[in-house]
């Protein structure tokens, strides 16, 4: 990444983990109020009159998910995991509670969602690639892989970071939505899901190259490459 004299890529960096903690935190503070008050008429999604249990499993859902949405950008700061590495056991551990607590309810939620089966499959994907990232990130750790750890995480935290671009894309297309009026509520919905998924999925794979892989691969050479003869140098 190219930056000016005055900007350092250390910078740049820490500018883009700033922007990502204070946008979980506000979605995450702003999500949490209308699933406190027991009262299914506060929720910001159509709530199935079919089934008494949906609006609870969306409560279910989104109180451990907004918590590890507010706890995940702490575990990425590295004074933070070098001095207090018992605390960043502890976060982690509550972490990944939060993470199978929120996926179990997501499942139900998805299950009586009225929102439509493209909204539904989304979210089925978006917990089987949540949960899968969960465990190979837990079963790194164990090994003592400490960068594997590290990009399984990534990946699990950009998964749960899809609810905060999802939130931001359904202010957007609502905003289109006001002034190309075929637009329905659902064709903004389904399409922000399904957005929200694919960006956030992007954008840590390319995270994960630039930080990891690249400096990996300058360094080595390819295994079948032969060594430079002398004066070829
Ligand atoms: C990444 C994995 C996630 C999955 C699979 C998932 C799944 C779901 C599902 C199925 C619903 C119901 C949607 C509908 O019926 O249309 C929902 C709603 C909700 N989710 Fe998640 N979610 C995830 C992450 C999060 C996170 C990290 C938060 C933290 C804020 C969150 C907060 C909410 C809230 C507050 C609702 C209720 C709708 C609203 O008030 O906006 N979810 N989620």
């Amino acid at each position: 990444m190219k930056t000016s004299r005055f900007l350092s890529t250390r910078h740049v960096w820490w500018g883009a983990w700033a922007a990502l903690a204070v946008s979980a935190a506000g979605i995450a503070l702003y999500s949490v109020p209308a699933y406190l008050t027991g009262d299914p008429t506060q929720s910001k999604i159509p709530i199935n009159p079919d089934v008494a249990l949906h609006y609870l499993s969306i409560t279910i859902h989104a109180l451990p998910a907004s918590l590890l949405l507010l706890l995940g950008p702490l575990q990425f700061v590295p004074a933070l995991r070098n001095r207090y590495g018992k605390l960043h056991r502890v976060v982690g551990r509550v972490y990944m509670v939060s993470v199978v607590i929120a996926s179990v309810a997501a499942i139900l939620a998805a299950t009586f969602s009225v929102d439509g089966i493209s909204v539904q499959v989304a979210f089925y994907l978006l917990t089987a690639a949540w949960l899968y990232s969960l465990a190979q990130a837990y079963r790194a750790i164990r090994r003592g892989q400490i960068q594997l750890h590290r990009i399984w995480m990534i990946r699990n935290y950009a998964l749960s970071f899809a609810a905060v671009l999802l939130r931001g894309f359904l202010i957007l297309g609502l905003a289109a939505r006001s002034r190309y009026e075929w637009l329905t509520f659902d064709d903004v919905y389904t399409t922000s899901t399904w957005a929200s998924i694919l960006v956030s999925a992007g954008a840590a794979e390319w995270f994960i190259v630039q930080r990891t892989l690249k400096p990996l691969a300058r360094n080595r050479r390819p295994e079948s490459a032969p060594s430079p003869q002398k004066g070829q140098l």
